[in-house]
């Protein structure tokens, strides 16, 4: 017998679970089908959640270390116990996806563990332990996600040449680790391993770290990592990677020098990128239609080319993070119910949890330059910020973007100590359509980080008072 429902979401990361959880509360018959086991996708088992556990443990360790002393805290001298961080670790990633299968049980989602395949436009089939079973279903969200990517010739064997799933689980503290692609995951790790002992190399093809962000943000970042001690190779473009009994060795042209090199190593991790994931799911068979770059066509409501077939998150066009999946989970869930969801992708804020964090929403000045839209910039640094002088941690600024003729707020990009969750404030003040004005005239709590993104508003109309 066929269970029948009125949606199934193949994928039960932040875009499928989030997605089977608001169609439920709008009282549709949703069922999730998940593969790995555990619900919560890559973020909550191998992505945000346990990085930020290591982050978050190894930015500890090293102040301790190095910081308490100046501090008037003495300690005795202070270990690592590696295995220890790493269980502390998959505890916090258990306890969350524990929660996720709480609240599907909550809001009444079946969760149904195996892999599923799209049989027809109205039924999805599920395999698991060679036991397959058959779903009746009216809509079909996917929300597969995405799988790590290699370069050309380079097997990820995750022993010495690993991905970011291993990165997080290392059993030892690798002497000499080279990273490839200084991206969000390149530099996240990079941060953890060095922290705890590494020597880090980080070798990028491109002339600066982190593509895509506001330039003068991305100089800072590389400025501020390298003072920490990691090594950067721009401009190179990685060739091979050889494994030669215990050692394993990169081998890279510089297109600056134009010359062939190589650097030995202990681990290599490959942050390259990722690829939408649809293995499997038998698009082709029945006819789904992807773009160039192997993403699931979608129309404004998240439609494929097959009407009652969506698809959210990674496996679509768009920034693949996590809050970005979730938002178009909620947005399909609630067209389904026949409200009228929809996504801001003009407010969708990004953060690398580095130390200082990284956090930008909305365009960066040379997309503004590229559109020719006029816009008034207003900065202020943390170093006249009181809190953070106090606090000793006086790197980094605070960018605002404005329209120069309707004052409106069109970007913030901050580096600087909390701004992961100082950039909510800016987000939702775009959200409104905030001009900087509105911001500089809002009250700030003293003595907070937060004062500096006043200072910043008050700066694009020239007019900070600590600086
Ligand atoms: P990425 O796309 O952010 O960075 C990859 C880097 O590799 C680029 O800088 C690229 O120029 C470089 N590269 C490519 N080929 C190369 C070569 N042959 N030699 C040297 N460098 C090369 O990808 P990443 O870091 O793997 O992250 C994947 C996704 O995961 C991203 O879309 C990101 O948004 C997401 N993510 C988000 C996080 C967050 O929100 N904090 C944390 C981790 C990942």
């Amino acid at each position: 017998m066929e269970d029948n429902f009125d949606l199934v979401v193949i994928g039960g990361g932040p875009g499928g679970y989030v997605c089977a959880i608001r169609a439920a509360q709008l009282g549709l018959k949703t069922a999730c089908i998940e593969s790995r086991g555990t619900l919560g996708g890559t973020c909550l088992n191998v992505g945000c959640i346990p990085s930020k556990s290591l982050l978050n443990a190894s930015e500890f360790y090293h102040k301790a270390k190095n910081n308490f002393d100046s501090l008037g805290i003495e300690t005795k001298e202070v270990k690592l116990n590696l295995k220890k961080m790493m269980s502390n670790k998959t505890k916090a990633v258990s306890v969350l996806t524990k929660g996720v299968e709480y609240l599907f049980k909550k809001n009444k989602v079946t969760y149904i563990k195996g892999k599923g395949v799209i049989f027809s436009k109205n039924s999805v089939v599920v395999y698991q332990d060679n036991i397959k079973k058959s779903y009746k279903c009216k809509n079909i969200v996917i929300a597969t996600g995405s799988a790590s990517v290699s370069l050309p010739g380079i097997n990820i064997d995750e022993k010495n040449i690993i991905s970011s799933t291993q990165a997080l689980s290392l059993e030892k503290v690798p002497k000499n680790l080279i990273i490839i692609g200084a991206g969000y995951i390149g530099l996240e790790m990079g941060s953890v391993w060095k922290r705890l002992g590494s020597n880090v190399t980080v070798i990028e093809y491109l002339d600066h770290v982190t593509p895509g962000m506001d330039k003068e943000i991305s100089k800072e970042f590389q400025k501020i990592l390298t003072k920490q001690g990691l090594k950067f190779k721009l401009n190179c473009k990685v060739n091979s990677v050889k494994t030669l009994n215990d050692k394993t060795i990169v081998e890279y042209t510089d297109n600056v020098k134009k010359i062939d090199e190589s650097i030995e190593c202990d681990k290599v991790l490959v942050s390259v990128g990722r690829k939408p994931y649809t293995e499997g799911l038998n698009l082709g068979k029945i006819g789904i239609k992807k773009d160039n770059k192997g993403r699931i066509e979608i129309n404004k409501n998240f439609q494929t080319n097959i009407s009652n077939i969506y698809a959210i998150g990674d496996v679509i066009k768009g920034p693949m993070l996590a809050h970005k999946a979730e938002e178009e989970g909620i947005a399909v869930a609630e067209l389904l119910a026949g409200q009228s969801g929809h996504v801001n992708y003009d407010v969708i804020p990004g953060v690398i949890y580095t130390s200082p964090e990284v956090a930008f929403v909305g365009k960066t000045e040379e997309e503004l330059k590229n559109l020719n839209i006029g816009y008034k910039v207003g900065k202020f640094p943390f170093l006249a910020n009181s809190r953070a002088k106090v606090n000793n941690e006086p790197e980094g600024f605070v960018k605002i973007l404005a329209n120069s003729k309707t004052d409106k707020v069109l970007g913030v990009h901050i580096i600087g100590p909390h701004c992961g969750d100082m950039i909510a404030e800016m987000a939702l003040a775009m959200e409104f359509g905030a001009s900087s004005e509105d911001i500089a005239r809002t009250c700030h709590a003293h003595p907070t980080h937060t004062e500096a993104i006043k200072e910043a508003a008050l700066a694009v109309d020239k007019r900070p008072i600590h600086f």
